[in-house]
């Protein structure tokens, strides 16, 4: 699939403020710093559509981009960022979690897990608790530039293998770098037959 137009459609903290015109979601999760926004940049062919930073916890609203007119990418704050108050953690997870229950359009969220670490504690939990909810989602190994092709490999199945210790059987996993673009096509095509399989449904 290609990219054609990639606009953004609004910030929000609620399911209320979120953009009105309804159409399916591709959200983007995981700990903060771990690539979020900077693969959704990627993605899209944009350096600046999502903001980054190379300190943790950029990203605090829920942010709409509207892709192709047809569909949305959504930017999510990341989760797991202890340097901001008790009250500021208690509000991402809020902001987190009221997107994650209430939005009806999310076809797939993708939680992005660095590539050069093992799946963290915090990761398997917020995994494990897509499962009890009923989220369809992805893996995605972000910043795969870091690491030669065979330590990505190997620490790629390291994670899969701690992960089958909790599902039957593994989502789909991919590995990218907002660098070089490792992964970009793969992303796109599997959105693509998403959308496909939500018209004949
Ligand atoms: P929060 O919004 O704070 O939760 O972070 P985020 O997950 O959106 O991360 P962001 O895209 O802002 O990137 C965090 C830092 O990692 C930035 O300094 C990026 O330049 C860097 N980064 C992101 N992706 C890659 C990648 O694929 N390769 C490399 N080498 N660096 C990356
Ligand atoms: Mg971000």
């Amino acid at each position: 699939m290609k990219i054609s137009e990639a606009k953004f459609a609004g910030s929000s903290t609620d399911v209320a403020g979120r953009p009105k015109r309804r159409l399916p979601e591709f959200a983007f999760i995981g700990r903060s710093n771990v690539g979020k926004s900077s693969l959704i940049n990627m993605l899209c062919g944009m350096r600046k559509l999502a903001m980054t930073s190379s300190s943790p916890g950029k990203t605090r609203l829920v942010n709409h981009f509207l892709i192709n007119q047809k569909w949305y990418i959504v930017d999510l704050p990341g989760y797991g960022y202890a340097k901001i108050s008790k009250e500021g953690q208690r509000r991402l997870a809020d902001i987190i979690n009221g997107y994650l229950l209430g939005s009806e359009d999310l076809a797939l969220l993708f939680v992005l897990i660095d590539s050069r670490h093992d799946l963290m504690r915090i990761d398997m939990d917020f995994i494990d608790r897509l499962g009890e909810i009923g989220i369809p989602f992805a893996i995605v190994f972000t910043k795969g530039d870091k690491l030669g092709p065979v330590a990505l490999q190997r620490q790629v199945e390291r994670d899969r293998e701690a992960l089958s210790e909790h599902w039957e059987e593994l989502p789909p996993c991919f590995c990218t770098s907002s660098v070089t673009g490792m992964g970009r096509e793969e992303i796109l095509d599997y959105i693509a037959a998403v959308l496909d399989g939500l018209k004949d449904s």
